[in-house]
């Protein structure tokens, strides 16, 4: 069975102790590549240090919305530099977030025009970050209408209605452990999801799914990611496995096996 995680951040200090086993335990369990996100300039420095290191990771450069009004003067022309990295295959993590109160909305929205524009011009899909901003972030799409745009809503969390829009607008969707948690209403949303849209991602180091909630998370638990879409839907895993694998390998690029 071929996974993908298509959304963690292994750059994080979380994985400063144990990331080579990290990686390791992510081939074992069948995770034969790993995109990892940075969140502003300076990680997009550092993915591209973890892409050089491990065959299987692959990077996104970009800068979050909530590190925003961090940005200097020459990042966004920095990260447009680092994009044109063979395993860079996607600009993220961007969006915009209205719950952490850091970027004001005029200063996040600029960023990711931005950063839409960049994805762009580079040909490359973007992994959209949405926290409490779903009626904004199409508002800021609307007005880049004319930009050949694709990509991911990634750790959807909106409901079935959002759901159909981004799917209309050919963008793909991807839950990650708080479909497992046991009052979610997110399964009926992902039950919605065509399976040609859906992809796989843990988000780690946050966002632990059951079973392994209360630890760290790490791409190896995309499989327990599987496994609930599997059981929401009534398949198998390793046919849930195969399709979103497929779908990821269409957005980003990638060819089957590990690299
Ligand atoms: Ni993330």
């Amino acid at each position: 069975m071929e996974l993908v995680d298509t959304h963690c951040h292994l750059q994080f200090d979380a994985f400063d102790e144990d990331r080579d086993a990290v990686v390791e335990r992510a081939l074992e369990a069948g995770v034969s590549k790993i995109l990892t996100l940075a969140t502003d300039c300076e990680s997009s420095y550092r993915v591209l240090e973890l892409v050089e290191r491990y065959p299987s990771v692959y990077a996104a450069v970009g800068i979050h919305p909530t590190d925003a009004h961090k940005a200097q003067p020459g990042d966004v022309e920095k990260i447009a530099e680092l994009a044109k990295h063979p395993k860079v295959v996607a600009i993220g993590e961007i969006g915009l977030d209205l719950y952490w109160d850091t970027s004001t909305l005029d200063v996040q929205k600029d960023m990711f025009l931005q950063m839409l524009r960049l994805a762009a011009e580079r040909d490359l899909p973007v992994v959209i970050h949405n926290r409490r901003a779903g009626k904004e972030i199409l508002q800021v799409l609307d007005q880049v209408a004319g930009l050949p745009l694709r990509g991911v809503f990634h750790c959807f969390s909106e409901g079935k209605t959002y759901a159909d829009d981004v799917v209309r607008r050919g963008f793909y969707i991807s839950f990650t452990g708080n479909l497992t948690y046991r009052k979610s209403k997110l399964p009926d949303v992902a039950k919605h999801v065509p399976e040609e849209r859906l992809l796989l991602e843990t988000d780690s180091p946050f966002m632990t799914p059951v079973p392994m909630r209360g630890k760290r998370n790490e791409p190896a638990f995309v499989q327990y990611i599987a496994e609930k879409h599997a059981e929401l839907r009534d398949m198998d895993p390793a046919e849930i496995a195969r399709i979103t694998t497929e779908n990821a390998q269409a957005l980003f690029g990638w060819s089957s096996g590990t690299a």
